[in-house]
Protein backbone atom coordinates (compact mmCIF):
# COMPACT_ATOMS: atom_id res chain seq x y z
CA UNK A 1 0.00 0.00 0.00
CA UNK A 2 1.59 3.34 -1.08
CA UNK A 3 2.58 5.29 2.29
CA UNK A 4 0.19 7.90 1.79
CA UNK A 5 -2.67 6.10 1.30
CA UNK A 6 -1.84 4.23 4.90
CA UNK A 7 -3.70 6.78 7.18
CA UNK A 8 -6.89 6.79 5.11
CA UNK A 9 -9.92 6.28 7.09
CA UNK A 10 -12.29 4.58 5.75
CA UNK A 11 -16.25 4.56 6.13
CA UNK A 12 -17.60 2.46 8.97
CA UNK A 13 -19.48 -0.96 8.38
CA UNK A 14 -23.13 -0.03 9.35
CA UNK A 15 -23.27 -0.26 12.85
CA UNK A 16 -19.52 0.06 13.30
CA UNK A 17 -18.18 -3.86 12.68
CA UNK A 18 -17.89 -5.67 9.44
CA UNK A 19 -19.59 -9.30 10.38
CA UNK A 20 -18.17 -12.45 9.19
CA UNK A 21 -20.08 -15.46 9.36
CA UNK A 22 -18.15 -17.81 7.13
CA UNK A 23 -16.01 -21.01 9.31
CA UNK A 24 -12.94 -21.88 7.97
CA UNK A 25 -10.57 -24.41 8.65
CA UNK A 26 -11.55 -27.57 11.25
CA UNK A 27 -14.32 -25.21 12.64
CA UNK A 28 -16.34 -25.11 9.05
CA UNK A 29 -15.32 -29.13 9.11
CA UNK A 30 -16.51 -29.68 12.70
CA UNK A 31 -19.76 -27.41 11.78
CA UNK A 32 -20.50 -29.80 8.41
CA UNK A 33 -20.10 -33.03 10.55
CA UNK A 34 -22.09 -31.39 13.34
CA UNK A 35 -24.94 -30.55 10.86
CA UNK A 36 -25.34 -33.83 9.30
CA UNK A 37 -27.46 -34.84 11.83
CA UNK A 38 -29.44 -31.68 12.04
CA UNK A 39 -33.23 -30.99 10.63
CA UNK A 40 -32.76 -29.63 7.24
CA UNK A 41 -34.82 -26.32 6.31
CA UNK A 42 -34.07 -26.14 2.30
CA UNK A 43 -33.47 -22.64 0.86
CA UNK A 44 -34.83 -20.27 -1.72
CA UNK A 45 -32.84 -18.47 -4.33
CA UNK A 46 -33.89 -15.23 -2.14
CA UNK A 47 -32.62 -17.08 1.18
CA UNK A 48 -29.27 -18.04 -0.70
CA UNK A 49 -28.57 -14.76 -1.50
CA UNK A 50 -29.10 -13.30 1.71
CA UNK A 51 -27.27 -16.01 3.79
CA UNK A 52 -24.50 -15.03 1.12
CA UNK A 53 -24.69 -11.66 2.00
CA UNK A 54 -24.63 -12.19 5.39
CA UNK A 55 -22.14 -14.72 5.55
CA UNK A 56 -19.82 -11.97 3.63
CA UNK A 57 -20.46 -9.16 5.57
CA UNK A 58 -22.44 -7.38 3.15
CA UNK A 59 -25.73 -7.07 5.85
CA UNK A 60 -23.87 -6.02 8.64
CA UNK A 61 -24.85 -5.73 11.42
CA UNK A 62 -26.73 -8.38 10.62
CA UNK A 63 -25.56 -12.14 11.66
CA UNK A 64 -28.55 -14.16 10.71
CA UNK A 65 -32.21 -13.68 9.81
CA UNK A 66 -34.56 -11.42 11.73
CA UNK A 67 -36.05 -12.22 15.05
CA UNK A 68 -39.62 -10.87 16.01
CA UNK A 69 -37.85 -6.82 17.76
CA UNK A 70 -36.44 -6.54 14.73
CA UNK A 71 -38.97 -7.52 11.65
CA UNK A 72 -41.82 -5.66 13.28
CA UNK A 73 -39.33 -2.87 14.09
CA UNK A 74 -38.41 -2.73 10.75
CA UNK A 75 -42.04 -2.85 9.41
CA UNK A 76 -43.23 -0.30 11.57
CA UNK A 77 -40.08 2.00 11.76
CA UNK A 78 -38.04 1.15 9.19
CA UNK A 79 -34.86 0.56 11.76
CA UNK A 80 -33.82 -2.60 13.79
CA UNK A 81 -34.66 -2.56 16.94
CA UNK A 82 -31.21 -1.00 18.18
CA UNK A 83 -31.89 1.91 16.42
CA UNK A 84 -29.35 1.81 13.18
CA UNK A 85 -31.73 2.29 10.00
CA UNK A 86 -32.77 -0.71 8.13
CA UNK A 87 -35.56 -1.03 5.94
CA UNK A 88 -36.46 -4.29 4.59
CA UNK A 89 -36.65 -7.68 6.48
CA UNK A 90 -34.49 -10.30 6.21
CA UNK A 91 -36.22 -13.21 7.00
CA UNK A 92 -36.44 -17.56 6.74
CA UNK A 93 -39.71 -18.86 6.08
CA UNK A 94 -40.72 -22.30 6.54
CA UNK A 95 -44.29 -23.77 5.85
CA UNK A 96 -46.40 -24.72 9.42
CA UNK A 97 -45.43 -28.62 8.94
CA UNK A 98 -41.98 -27.77 8.84
CA UNK A 99 -42.07 -25.19 11.65
CA UNK A 100 -44.04 -27.75 13.58
CA UNK A 101 -40.66 -30.31 14.09
CA UNK A 102 -38.78 -27.38 15.34
CA UNK A 103 -38.20 -26.10 18.81
CA UNK A 104 -36.96 -22.77 19.66
CA UNK A 105 -33.34 -23.67 20.57
CA UNK A 106 -32.93 -25.88 18.23
CA UNK A 107 -29.65 -26.19 15.79
CA UNK A 108 -30.91 -26.90 11.96
CA UNK A 109 -28.86 -26.96 8.73
CA UNK A 110 -30.17 -24.45 6.20
CA UNK A 111 -29.16 -26.18 2.68
CA UNK A 112 -29.69 -25.79 -0.72
CA UNK A 113 -30.85 -27.74 -3.34
CA UNK A 114 -28.19 -28.75 -5.74
CA UNK A 115 -29.58 -31.31 -9.05
CA UNK A 116 -31.61 -33.10 -6.72
CA UNK A 117 -29.31 -33.42 -3.62
CA UNK A 118 -29.55 -31.30 -0.41
CA UNK A 119 -26.03 -29.88 -0.09
CA UNK A 120 -25.89 -28.34 3.78
CA UNK A 121 -24.53 -24.81 3.72
CA UNK A 122 -24.99 -23.65 7.53
CA UNK A 123 -26.13 -23.95 10.55
CA UNK A 124 -28.56 -21.85 12.49
CA UNK A 125 -29.55 -21.61 15.73
CA UNK A 126 -33.08 -21.34 16.16
CA UNK A 127 -33.71 -18.75 18.51
CA UNK A 128 -37.20 -18.00 17.35
CA UNK A 129 -40.25 -19.03 15.85
CA UNK A 130 -43.17 -16.64 15.13
CA UNK A 131 -46.11 -16.11 12.52
CA UNK A 132 -46.39 -12.75 10.86
CA UNK A 133 -48.73 -11.02 8.50
CA UNK A 134 -48.00 -11.00 5.10
CA UNK A 135 -50.65 -8.37 3.55
CA UNK A 136 -49.07 -6.02 6.71
CA UNK A 137 -45.88 -6.86 5.28
CA UNK A 138 -46.46 -6.50 1.58
CA UNK A 139 -48.02 -2.78 2.41
CA UNK A 140 -45.32 -1.71 4.87
CA UNK A 141 -42.45 -3.27 2.56
CA UNK A 142 -43.89 -2.67 -1.03
CA UNK A 143 -46.71 -0.23 -0.49
CA UNK A 144 -49.24 -2.48 -2.15
CA UNK A 145 -50.83 -6.16 -1.54
CA UNK A 146 -51.46 -7.07 -5.12
CA UNK A 147 -49.61 -9.69 -6.29
CA UNK A 148 -48.72 -8.49 -9.42
CA UNK A 149 -45.80 -7.39 -8.06
CA UNK A 150 -42.78 -9.57 -8.24
CA UNK A 151 -41.98 -9.16 -4.54
CA UNK A 152 -45.03 -9.13 -3.15
CA UNK A 153 -46.16 -12.45 -5.23
CA UNK A 154 -42.86 -13.99 -3.73
CA UNK A 155 -43.72 -12.98 -0.55
CA UNK A 156 -47.13 -14.69 -0.47
CA UNK A 157 -45.78 -17.56 -2.02
CA UNK A 158 -43.48 -18.42 0.70
CA UNK A 159 -43.98 -20.41 4.27
CA UNK A 160 -46.11 -19.17 7.41
CA UNK A 161 -43.98 -19.00 9.59
CA UNK A 162 -40.20 -17.26 10.18
CA UNK A 163 -37.85 -18.73 11.85
CA UNK A 164 -34.98 -16.57 13.28
CA UNK A 165 -31.22 -16.69 14.49
CA UNK A 166 -27.37 -16.46 13.90
CA UNK A 167 -25.77 -18.55 10.97
CA UNK A 168 -23.01 -20.26 10.60
CA UNK A 169 -21.54 -20.66 7.20
CA UNK A 170 -19.20 -23.30 6.20
CA UNK A 171 -19.83 -23.58 2.58
CA UNK A 172 -21.16 -20.98 0.43
CA UNK A 173 -24.55 -21.66 -2.23
CA UNK A 174 -22.71 -22.69 -5.72
CA UNK A 175 -23.42 -19.46 -7.56
CA UNK A 176 -21.36 -17.74 -4.74
CA UNK A 177 -18.51 -20.57 -5.99
CA UNK A 178 -19.12 -20.65 -9.48
CA UNK A 179 -20.09 -17.69 -10.94
CA UNK A 180 -18.44 -14.15 -11.99
CA UNK A 181 -15.21 -15.17 -9.07
CA UNK A 182 -13.04 -12.86 -10.71
CA UNK A 183 -15.59 -9.83 -9.79
CA UNK A 184 -17.31 -11.53 -6.91
CA UNK A 185 -15.29 -9.14 -4.13
CA UNK A 186 -16.19 -9.50 -0.23
CA UNK A 187 -16.41 -6.19 1.31
CA UNK A 188 -13.37 -6.69 3.24
CA UNK A 189 -11.88 -7.34 -0.11
CA UNK A 190 -13.62 -4.03 -1.72
CA UNK A 191 -12.35 -2.07 1.28
CA UNK A 192 -8.77 -3.63 0.99
CA UNK A 193 -8.77 -2.95 -2.66
CA UNK A 194 -10.13 0.62 -2.08
CA UNK A 195 -7.53 1.27 0.38
CA UNK A 196 -4.78 0.00 -2.38
CA UNK A 197 -6.36 2.27 -4.85
CA UNK A 198 -6.28 5.49 -2.47
CA UNK A 199 -9.76 6.48 -2.81
CA UNK A 200 -11.02 8.76 -0.29
CA UNK A 201 -14.36 8.76 -1.83
CA UNK A 202 -16.05 6.07 -3.82
CA UNK A 203 -19.56 5.73 -5.34
CA UNK A 204 -21.37 2.63 -5.67
CA UNK A 205 -24.19 1.98 -8.34
CA UNK A 206 -26.21 -0.71 -8.21
CA UNK A 207 -28.38 -2.26 -11.57
CA UNK A 208 -30.02 -4.85 -12.43
CA UNK A 209 -30.31 -3.92 -16.16
CA UNK A 210 -27.52 -4.06 -19.30
CA UNK A 211 -25.37 -0.57 -19.05
CA UNK A 212 -27.33 2.21 -21.33
CA UNK A 213 -26.65 5.74 -21.88
CA UNK A 214 -28.41 7.36 -19.39
CA UNK A 215 -26.27 4.67 -16.55
CA UNK A 216 -23.20 5.54 -18.41
CA UNK A 217 -24.07 9.46 -17.59
CA UNK A 218 -24.97 9.36 -14.03
CA UNK A 219 -22.08 7.13 -13.15
CA UNK A 220 -19.88 9.43 -14.85
CA UNK A 221 -21.11 13.21 -13.69
CA UNK A 222 -21.21 11.35 -10.38
CA UNK A 223 -17.09 10.22 -10.87
CA UNK A 224 -16.35 13.25 -11.47
CA UNK A 225 -16.61 14.53 -7.69
CA UNK A 226 -15.48 11.23 -6.12
CA UNK A 227 -12.17 9.11 -6.74
CA UNK A 228 -13.41 5.85 -7.96
CA UNK A 229 -16.51 4.21 -8.96
CA UNK A 230 -18.27 0.64 -7.97
CA UNK A 231 -20.17 -0.34 -10.23
CA UNK A 232 -22.03 -3.52 -8.38
CA UNK A 233 -24.40 -5.11 -10.65
CA UNK A 234 -27.04 -7.04 -8.39
CA UNK A 235 -26.93 -11.01 -9.48
CA UNK A 236 -29.06 -12.48 -7.29
CA UNK A 237 -32.59 -13.78 -8.11
CA UNK A 238 -34.53 -11.40 -10.14
CA UNK A 239 -37.84 -11.48 -12.12
CA UNK A 240 -37.84 -13.67 -14.91
CA UNK A 241 -38.38 -11.08 -17.70
CA UNK A 242 -35.06 -9.73 -16.53
CA UNK A 243 -31.77 -9.87 -18.44
CA UNK A 244 -29.86 -12.52 -17.07
CA UNK A 245 -26.82 -11.54 -15.30
CA UNK A 246 -24.26 -13.23 -17.24
CA UNK A 247 -25.11 -11.11 -20.25
CA UNK A 248 -25.32 -7.81 -18.25
CA UNK A 249 -21.94 -8.42 -17.29
CA UNK A 250 -20.91 -8.79 -20.38
CA UNK A 251 -22.33 -5.39 -21.68
CA UNK A 252 -20.49 -3.91 -18.32
CA UNK A 253 -17.23 -4.99 -19.18
CA UNK A 254 -17.29 -3.95 -22.92
CA UNK A 255 -18.53 -0.58 -21.46
CA UNK A 256 -15.56 -0.18 -19.06
CA UNK A 257 -13.05 -1.61 -21.44
CA UNK A 258 -13.44 0.71 -23.84
CA UNK A 259 -15.27 4.23 -22.20
CA UNK A 260 -13.96 4.38 -18.60
CA UNK A 261 -10.17 4.73 -17.21
CA UNK A 262 -10.34 1.16 -16.28
CA UNK A 263 -8.32 2.76 -12.96
CA UNK A 264 -11.39 4.63 -11.85
CA UNK A 265 -13.97 1.96 -11.81
CA UNK A 266 -14.33 -1.78 -10.36
CA UNK A 267 -16.69 -3.87 -11.73
CA UNK A 268 -17.85 -6.02 -8.58
CA UNK A 269 -21.12 -8.09 -8.33
CA UNK A 270 -23.61 -7.62 -5.40
CA UNK A 271 -24.85 -11.26 -4.46
CA UNK A 272 -28.37 -9.67 -3.35
CA UNK A 273 -31.78 -10.85 -4.63
CA UNK A 274 -33.66 -8.31 -6.21
CA UNK A 275 -36.73 -7.15 -4.14
CA UNK A 276 -37.98 -4.62 -6.08
CA UNK A 277 -39.11 -2.68 -3.11
CA UNK A 278 -38.32 0.84 -4.62
CA UNK A 279 -37.72 3.18 -2.13
CA UNK A 280 -37.44 0.79 1.22
CA UNK A 281 -34.90 -1.21 -1.30
CA UNK A 282 -32.92 1.94 -2.05
CA UNK A 283 -32.03 2.70 1.50
CA UNK A 284 -31.28 -1.41 1.63
CA UNK A 285 -28.77 -1.06 -1.32
CA UNK A 286 -27.28 1.79 -0.21
CA UNK A 287 -26.18 0.86 3.29
CA UNK A 288 -25.15 -2.77 1.89
CA UNK A 289 -22.78 -0.44 -0.53
CA UNK A 290 -21.69 1.20 2.78
CA UNK A 291 -20.69 -1.92 4.10
CA UNK A 292 -18.44 -2.82 0.70
CA UNK A 293 -16.57 0.14 1.51
CA UNK A 294 -18.72 3.05 -0.47
CA UNK A 295 -18.79 6.55 0.67
CA UNK A 296 -21.81 7.78 -1.99
CA UNK A 297 -24.11 5.85 -3.69
CA UNK A 298 -25.95 6.72 -6.51
CA UNK A 299 -29.91 6.62 -6.50
CA UNK A 300 -31.80 7.74 -10.29
CA UNK A 301 -35.43 7.93 -11.41
CA UNK A 302 -37.34 5.07 -9.76
CA UNK A 303 -34.78 2.77 -8.54
CA UNK A 304 -35.40 -0.79 -7.47
CA UNK A 305 -39.00 -0.07 -9.12
CA UNK A 306 -41.45 -2.27 -10.96
CA UNK A 307 -44.31 -1.18 -12.56
CA UNK A 308 -46.05 1.63 -11.70
CA UNK A 309 -45.65 0.94 -7.60
CA UNK A 310 -43.09 4.00 -6.95
CA UNK A 311 -43.27 7.62 -7.83
CA UNK A 312 -40.39 8.43 -9.79
CA UNK A 313 -38.31 10.40 -6.71
CA UNK A 314 -39.93 8.59 -4.15
CA UNK A 315 -36.43 6.19 -3.63
CA UNK A 316 -34.46 9.72 -2.96
CA UNK A 317 -37.29 11.08 -0.97
CA UNK A 318 -37.05 8.58 1.17
CA UNK A 319 -33.22 9.26 2.54
CA UNK A 320 -34.86 12.70 3.98
CA UNK A 321 -36.50 10.15 6.33
CA UNK A 322 -33.27 9.05 8.57
CA UNK A 323 -30.83 10.73 10.84
CA UNK A 324 -28.39 11.13 8.04
CA UNK A 325 -25.10 10.63 10.45
CA UNK A 326 -26.83 7.08 10.89
CA UNK A 327 -27.09 6.34 7.55
CA UNK A 328 -23.87 8.04 6.71
CA UNK A 329 -23.10 6.76 3.09
CA UNK A 330 -24.37 9.94 0.86
CA UNK A 331 -26.89 9.19 -2.16
CA UNK A 332 -26.12 11.18 -5.06
CA UNK A 333 -29.58 11.82 -6.47
CA UNK A 334 -29.99 12.00 -10.29
CA UNK A 335 -32.66 13.06 -12.42
CA UNK A 336 -34.12 11.14 -14.90
CA UNK A 337 -31.82 10.84 -17.84
CA UNK A 338 -32.47 10.48 -21.82
CA UNK A 339 -30.46 11.60 -25.08
CA UNK A 340 -31.71 14.44 -26.49
CA UNK A 341 -31.69 14.92 -30.27
CA UNK A 342 -31.02 18.65 -30.45
CA UNK A 343 -28.50 18.54 -27.67
CA UNK A 344 -27.18 15.70 -29.03
CA UNK A 345 -26.13 14.06 -25.72
CA UNK A 346 -27.87 13.08 -22.57
CA UNK A 347 -29.57 15.35 -20.42
CA UNK A 348 -32.25 15.62 -17.66
CA UNK A 349 -34.87 18.08 -17.81
CA UNK A 350 -32.84 20.23 -15.14
CA UNK A 351 -29.92 20.91 -18.01
CA UNK A 352 -31.70 20.66 -21.25
CA UNK A 353 -33.76 23.35 -22.69
CA UNK A 354 -36.02 21.37 -25.55
CA UNK A 355 -39.23 19.43 -25.04
CA UNK A 356 -40.09 15.76 -25.81
CA UNK A 357 -40.37 15.82 -29.10
CA UNK A 358 -36.22 15.64 -29.10
CA UNK A 359 -36.09 13.40 -26.04
CA UNK A 360 -35.64 9.58 -27.11
CA UNK A 361 -37.32 7.47 -23.95
CA UNK A 362 -37.63 3.64 -24.35
CA UNK A 363 -39.23 1.90 -22.32
CA UNK A 364 -37.86 -1.72 -21.13
CA UNK A 365 -41.16 -3.34 -22.27
CA UNK A 366 -39.92 -1.43 -25.90
CA UNK A 367 -36.42 -2.79 -25.27
CA UNK A 368 -37.37 -6.40 -25.26
CA UNK A 369 -39.64 -6.11 -28.16
CA UNK A 370 -37.24 -4.86 -30.24
CA UNK A 371 -34.35 -7.57 -29.32
CA UNK A 372 -37.31 -10.18 -29.35
CA UNK A 373 -37.43 -9.05 -32.85
CA UNK A 374 -33.25 -9.24 -33.42
CA UNK A 375 -32.94 -5.55 -33.86
CA UNK A 376 -30.11 -3.29 -32.60
CA UNK A 377 -31.48 -0.74 -29.92
CA UNK A 378 -31.23 3.16 -30.99
CA UNK A 379 -27.53 4.21 -30.43
CA UNK A 380 -28.59 7.68 -28.68
CA UNK A 381 -30.26 4.70 -25.80
CA UNK A 382 -27.09 2.20 -25.75
CA UNK A 383 -24.04 1.92 -27.14
CA UNK A 384 -23.76 -0.40 -30.65
CA UNK A 385 -21.04 -2.82 -28.76
CA UNK A 386 -24.16 -3.17 -25.64
CA UNK A 387 -26.99 -3.80 -28.64
CA UNK A 388 -24.72 -6.64 -29.90
CA UNK A 389 -24.40 -8.46 -27.03
CA UNK A 390 -27.92 -8.07 -26.25
CA UNK A 391 -29.04 -9.34 -29.64
CA UNK A 392 -26.55 -11.92 -29.37
CA UNK A 393 -27.95 -13.18 -26.43
CA UNK A 394 -31.51 -13.30 -27.22
CA UNK A 395 -31.10 -15.14 -30.72
CA UNK A 396 -29.13 -17.67 -28.06
CA UNK A 397 -31.71 -17.89 -26.01
CA UNK A 398 -34.49 -18.42 -28.37
CA UNK A 399 -32.26 -20.88 -30.36
CA UNK A 400 -31.92 -22.94 -27.30
CA UNK A 401 -35.94 -22.40 -26.10
CA UNK A 402 -36.90 -23.40 -30.04
S1 LIG B 1 -32.54 -0.89 -10.46
O1 LIG B 1 -33.72 -1.73 -10.20
O2 LIG B 1 -31.29 -1.55 -10.15
O3 LIG B 1 -32.68 0.43 -9.81
P1 LIG B 1 -31.59 -0.08 -13.10
O4 LIG B 1 -30.51 -1.07 -13.31
O5 LIG B 1 -32.31 0.33 -14.34
O6 LIG B 1 -32.65 -0.65 -12.05
O7 LIG B 1 -31.05 1.25 -12.45
C1 LIG B 1 -29.81 1.39 -11.85
C2 LIG B 1 -29.65 2.79 -11.28
O8 LIG B 1 -29.71 3.75 -12.34
C3 LIG B 1 -30.73 3.21 -10.30
O9 LIG B 1 -30.22 4.10 -9.36
C4 LIG B 1 -31.73 3.94 -11.19
O10 LIG B 1 -32.48 4.87 -10.46
C5 LIG B 1 -30.79 4.64 -12.16
N1 LIG B 1 -31.38 4.88 -13.49
C6 LIG B 1 -31.76 3.95 -14.40
N2 LIG B 1 -32.19 4.52 -15.54
C7 LIG B 1 -32.08 5.87 -15.36
C8 LIG B 1 -32.34 7.02 -16.16
N3 LIG B 1 -32.81 6.92 -17.39
N4 LIG B 1 -32.12 8.24 -15.60
C9 LIG B 1 -31.64 8.38 -14.35
N5 LIG B 1 -31.36 7.33 -13.55
C10 LIG B 1 -31.57 6.09 -14.04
Amino acid sequence: MPEQTASIRQIAPHGGTLINRMMSGELAEAMRDAAQSMLQIPLTPMNLADLEMIAVGGLSPLTGFMGQDDYQSVLHDMHLHNGLPWTVPVTLAVDSELAGRISEGQNVTLVERRSGDMHPLAVMEVREKFDYDKALEAEKVYRTTEDAHPGVARLYKQGDVLLAGEIWVFELPLAAQTEFPEHRYTPAALRALIAEKGWRRTVGFQTRNPIHRAHEYIQKAALEIVDGLLIHPLVGETKKDDIPADVRMKTYQIVIDNYFPTDRVVLGVFPAAMRYAGPREAIFHAIARKNYGCTHFIVGRDHAGVGKYYGTYDAQLIFDEFDKDLIDITPLRFEHAFYCISCGTVVTAKTCPHGKDDWIFLSGTQVRAKLRAGEMLPTEFTRPEVSEVLVTAMREQQEETA
